[in-house]
């Protein structure tokens, strides 16, 4: 059996061979040439020939990853194959949208597809292991990684963390062109103090086990594989050393038998969280919580055995780690194949293949969403004349890629120029004024300008001669993702002044937002009668949206966040609980804001369509107690075909802890054509009327429950059932 050979392997193990397969090392260099003077890389190259790496991350190439393989597998004495680990966020080359752009769509199925597409593209370049899908929920805009997961909501994170890890996994981890997922940030990376990335995290047991925890759970039982820790601190413990995270609950309660990887430097982080003494403490702490893999702190590697000998550590915890590990290097298929993944052949067929292509653009219309369109401005006539573009990102083919595109290359998304020219001829383009200096990049902080005028009226000349006006405009791609966080949520620089004054020439505007976050658009919303919602659509960007401005497409996408009307009103969502005075009064004294609304800007689950959608007829049986039926009737009532996500959601009236206002319980994605109906039916059982209560037990509580099926989390059907 597997465990049998995991367990023949281990025992042949030395200590240092085992500390060995608990280190990983970051690439980036020719292995075949010899190590780069000064540095460590010349150390990491002897450890590897050691026995004493486990896994790499940043090393990509069939040729490169086969190299360095061959030297592991041949010069070592156990030649132990390494995985290759690396960030595919959404795609490898070919990029698909932003992951919170795709669970816009909520279409499980395509996000699965292109989950199947990235790992495709990637296992054919060696990797056999992505650092995804990132599960952290979050309520919190001005943090750069929302773009990176699923959204506000824990049952709709659920269901993506459950398509993406079965997209990357397939159906056997063996076959060539499968690879290890991996659940992060665990856990609560994404309630970061204020919206800094990396900032402390003090949140409730409720909001950690209701909210946070479900979506790492969900991936544990689609057998996601290996677990990133995080660099946050939870309640006074980073989570890179926290037992109750890693061992108790995940290994523990939820039986999870993959391994537990840090993040980057994160055991050795722990020293500047005032946490460990030194980094040998920190090694200490880091394999006694449960993190079974060191990221690049050499903590492992340096000082395990030694807390070891010492007695510090009991090697039993080292066994337990390299089990784990090596049981997904068995079955990845390493042991049978090492170059498994190492094709040069399928390296070159796959990147770029014409069938990732057509899928990221499925996967990009469906992650599109139509915020606003009065008097149908859309969609666009095909034969519309005199179009004006205006906007510096209409003509960006780098920034769409968003800022995980580590194995992609730069500028090679469709711009949203080039996706216009294949409908329409009858445009014209002007950038307007300068809004990013520079060349914005990976590394650095992007620089907006927020001076320099000069465009703004050539931009107004042009609008004021034109029938229609496509305004391009938002965030660059490298404002959101890892270490980008904003204070700020509106349109960087002088693009909202450019809005303004074309608006005073040319009213008949369409709003092509492109951001990796809710922004705040009060302005805007009030004011443009159009607004379509692209966030960052990867590789195919101007194809989708040309796709959807001219009605090839009929938008169907939801948001799966709250857009603020403020950077005040943040953390904002839909299913926080009531306060105790939760109504208007003609005092001051209820809970609100005064100097604006409680109420967001777009709420969660919105989006129009070019048709229209009646709901009626909410029929609720609960005489099978165990399974509550709730249905309503959708009809399209509007003059072209359309799907609609139809969306479910619950209240506990009263419960030993207090029940949020409103929660998603499912939704169902259909299709309608012109004048059709469909009843749509949900079944309602205890996994999804039950909470964790206050010793941290799953619990369905007899009481009412209000319910609603509805187009958003604000407008719907409603009625209520009382559960014995
Ligand atoms: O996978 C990432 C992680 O999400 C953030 N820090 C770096 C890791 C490896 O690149």
């Amino acid at each position: 059996t597997l465990e049998q050979k995991v367990d023949a392997l281990l025992e042949s193990m030395t200590l240092e061979e085992k500390v060995g397969q608990m280190n990983q090392y970051n690439g980036f260099w020719d292995v075949t040439g010899p190590a780069p003077e000064g540095g460590n890389a010349e150390i990491k190259y002897e450890h590897l020939k050691k026995g004493l790496v486990g896994s790499m991350l940043n090393v990509v190439g069939a040729e490169e990853v086969r190299k360095l393989q061959k030297l592991v597998v041949e010069e070592t004495r156990l030649g132990i194959p390494l995985l290759f680990g690396y960030d595919v966020i959404h795609g490898y080359k070919t990029l698909s949208p932003i992951p919170l752009a795709e669970a816009a769509s909520w279409d499980m199925e395509a996000i699965k597809n292109s989950a199947r597409i990235a790992a495709n593209e990637a296992s054919a370049v060696g990797l056999n292991w992505t650092f995804a899908p990132m599960v952290d929920i979050s309520r919190d805009a001005r943090w750069g990684r929302v773009m990176e997961g699923g959204g506000e909501d824990t049952f709709l994170g659920s269901q993506i963390a459950k398509a993406r890890v079965k997209g990357f996994q397939g159906e056997d981890l063996s076959k060539p062109n499968t690879i290890a997922a991996c659940s992060k940030h665990f856990a609560a990376y994404g309630f970061a103090e204020a919206g800094r990335d990396y900032n402390t995290v003090d949140i409730g047991t409720s909001t950690l086990y209701n909210v946070v925890l479900p979506p790492f759970k969900a991936t544990v039982d689609v057998g996601v594989k290996t677990f990133m820790n995080g660099f946050n601190i939870l309640n006074g413990v980073p989570v890179t050393g926290d037992k109750i995270l890693q061992r108790d609950i995940l290994k523990g309660k939820w039986g999870f038998d993959g391994f537990v990887l840090s993040d980057w430097a994160s055991i050795g982080e722990m020293v500047p969280h005032g946490f460990a003494k030194g980094l040998k403490h920190a090694a200490e702490l880091g394999v006694k919580a449960g993190s079974d893999v060191d990221m690049e702190s050499s903590a492992y590697v340096m000082h395990l055995a030694e807390n070891v000998r010492e007695g510090k550590v009991n090697e039993s915890l080292l066994d337990d780690a390299v089990r784990r590990i090596l049981k997904v290097k068995f079955e990845l298929g390493l042991f049978d194949d090492p170059y498994r993944y190492c094709n040069e052949k399928r390296e070159e067929e796959q990147l770029y293949h014409e069938d990732h292509k057509a899928g990221v653009l499925d996967m990009a219309v469906k992650s599109i969403v139509l915020l606003k369109n009065t008097n149908s401005i859309l969609p666009l006539k095909k034969d519309q004349q005199k179009i004006a573009v205006i906007g510096e990102l209409a003509n960006d083919n780098n920034s769409p890629l968003g800022s995980w595109r580590l194995g992609s290359d730069n500028h090679t998304a469709v711009s949203f120029l080039e996706g216009l020219k294949s409908y329409s001829e009858n445009y014209s383009y002007v950038p307007g004024p300068k809004v990013f200096n520079g060349n914005p990049n990976f590394l650095n902080e992007v620089e907006v300008n927020t001076t320099d005028t000069s465009g703004i009226d050539e931009a107004v000349a042009l609008a004021k001669n034109s029938d229609v006006v496509l305004m391009v405009l938002g965030e660059h791609g490298f404002q959101s993702g890892e270490g980008r966080s904003r204070t700020q949520l509106d349109l960087p620089g002088l693009q909202l002044d450019l809005l303004k004054a074309v608006y005073e020439v040319n009213k008949n505007i369409v709003l092509i937002l492109m951001n990796g976050r809710p922004l705040a658009i009060n302005w805007e919303a009030e004011h443009i009668p159009a607004i379509l919602e692209t966030w960052q659509l990867g590789s195919q960007t101007g194809n989708a949206i040309a796709k959807v401005l001219f009605g090839d497409y009929n938008p169907s996408g939801k948001l799966p966040m709250t857009f603020p009307r403020s950077v005040g009103q943040v953390p904002i969502y839909y299913n926080h609980f009531s306060t105790g005075r939760p109504n208007p009064e003609s005092t001051v004294f209820w809970s609100h804001y005064s100097d604006e609304k409680n109420e967001p800007l777009f709420p969660f689950g919105y989006g129009l369509s070019y048709t229209s959608f009646n709901y009626s007829y909410l029929q609720i049986d609960s005489s099978d107690q165990d399974s509550i039926k709730v249905s309503a009737t959708i009809t399209n009532t509007g003059e072209l075909a359309g799907e609609e996500v139809v969306q479910l959601y619950i209240q506990d009236k009263v419960a030993s802890v207090v029940r949020p206002v409103k929660e998603l319980k499912g939704f169902k994605k259909i299709y309608l054509e012109k004048g059709a109906s469909q009843k749509v039916e949900f079944n309602l059982t205890e996994m999804e009327l039950g909470f964790y209560n206050h010793n941290y037990e799953f619990t369905c509580e007899p009481g009412e429950f209000a319910v609603m099926i509805g187009t958003n989390s604000q407008s719907g059907l409603s009625g209520s059932f009382v559960k014995n």
